[in-house]
């Protein structure tokens, strides 16, 4: 139970919360902050950890200056390295509290909402993460402008399609969350841009249990928002990695790898063929070394691009070596349209005409023998 304790009390109180801010030049907040966490978090057992990307504002020296007068504020300076995401990792996993915050330092979320975070713990002991929401009801955006909520409204509903849970509000960047649960998640974060919280909850392998508490995020008073293009692009980078990154670039490189091998194969029937019977055979060369170095790629990615669910049965094979071949024609007529496109353009020479050709097509067999032939949805 929440207990009030007297200034000498606290060294000997256990832990119980670590507050982590990540910040970039956000000098001036850092007094204000950590007074009003002060006053929220009073009669309670804290710390906040600074998470400071080398400031050119002097952002951690600020933060220094307290930490010498009161040790419950602590500093992690980063060198040559700039992220929010990876700033509130680094955070996290530099405390032995068993529960940890994440806050922005520019005082745009409202600290107060801390302790009832922690009671939210305390009562269900099964909580992984309580979380700061702006779209449920009590909470809100403030006085953001129309365009600033509907690039948020956006974002989120892209977000809503990798994440698999009811959340209302995934782009918070404030909340609360166990700190073993944390540890435990870290390996499959991908640390990308401002998101920390929809990676923490489409990393976890179990879905997490979450409360959303309502807040109104506060107007920034002191220094800028560092939100621009890059960290959308990050954003945009993140999601992709997380819908298609873990599948598609292994199984690509492999298809990718067997289609070299397809064109060697190709290569070896229709050399003998226009060898042996001359020139005037080598439509038929072509055609016979293409069915050839098909089936062979047909073979080879379905033992091993596809060996999570690989056909089998002579029907089933049968009928996977007919789409792959229909695929692969058309990704062969998409491959030499788009070459020859480029070439008469002008756009590049043969090479990269020819190789542009090569790409559109691989991708195209990629994407469709996946769907079509293996069944990937
Ligand atoms: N260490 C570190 N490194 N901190 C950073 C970096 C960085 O590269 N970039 C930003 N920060 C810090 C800022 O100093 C601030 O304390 C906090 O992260 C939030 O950054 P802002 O630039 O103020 O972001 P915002 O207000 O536009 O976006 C906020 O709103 C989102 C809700 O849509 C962020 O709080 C997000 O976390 C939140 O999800
Ligand atoms: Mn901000």
């Amino acid at each position: 139970m929440l207990q009030t304790m007297t200034t000498s009390d606290q060294a000997a109180a256990l832990l119980d919360v670590a507050i982590v801010i990540p910040t970039f030049n956000e000098a001036a907040n850092v007094p204000k902050l950590v007074a009003k966490l002060d006053a929220a978090l009073a009669g309670l057992a804290w710390e906040a950890i600074f998470v400071d990307d080398d400031s050119p504002d002097g952002t951690a020296d600020a933060a220094r200056t307290l930490g010498r007068a009161d040790r419950r504020v602590r500093v992690i300076q980063r060198i040559g390295r700039r992220g929010l995401s990876s700033a509130c990792i680094e955070g996290m996993c530099a405390t032995a509290a068993p529960l940890v915050a994440v806050i922005d330092g520019d005082l745009q979320h409202d600290e107060t909402l801390l302790p009832q975070m922690l009671a939210t713990f305390r009562a269900d002991q099964s909580l992984d993460v309580a979380i700061g929401s702006r779209f449920v009801a009590g909470g809100g955006t403030g006085d953001w402008d129309r365009d600033r909520v509907a690039k948020s409204a956006f974002a989120t509903r892209l977000s809503r399609r990798v994440l698999k849970a009811d959340l209302t509000d995934p782009m918070s960047g404030f909340f609360m969350i166990r700190s073993d649960v944390v540890r435990r998640i870290v390996p499959g974060l991908n640390a990308i841009g401002f998101k920390i919280l929809l990676d923490i909850m489409t990393a976890s392998p179990q879905p997490l249990k979450f409360v959303e508490l309502p807040y109104t995020f506060r107007t920034r008073e002191l220094g800028e928002s560092k939100l621009d293009h890059v960290v959308a692009m990050e954003f945009l980078i993140a999601l992709y990695d997380r819908m298609f990154g873990r599948i598609v670039p292994v199984r690509f490189a492999m298809f990718s790898a067997i289609g070299l091998i397809g064109v060697g194969v190709h290569m070896s029937v229709l050399f003998p063929v226009v060898r042996l019977w001359g020139e005037g055979t080598f439509l038929a060369g072509q055609i016979l070394a293409a069915v050839t170095a098909m089936t062979a790629n047909f073979f080879l990615n379905n033992a091993l691009t596809y060996r999570d669910r690989r056909l089998k049965g002579a029907k089933a094979l049968l009928d996977g070596w007919v789409s792959f071949c229909v695929v692969c024609s058309v990704g062969l007529v998409a491959n030499i349209g788009v070459a020859g496109f480029l070439h008469d353009a002008r756009e590049g020479g043969w090479a990269v005409s020819a190789l542009v050709g090569v790409l559109v097509g691989a991708v195209w067999n990629y994407a469709l023998s996946s769907r079509f032939v293996w069944g990937r949805y």
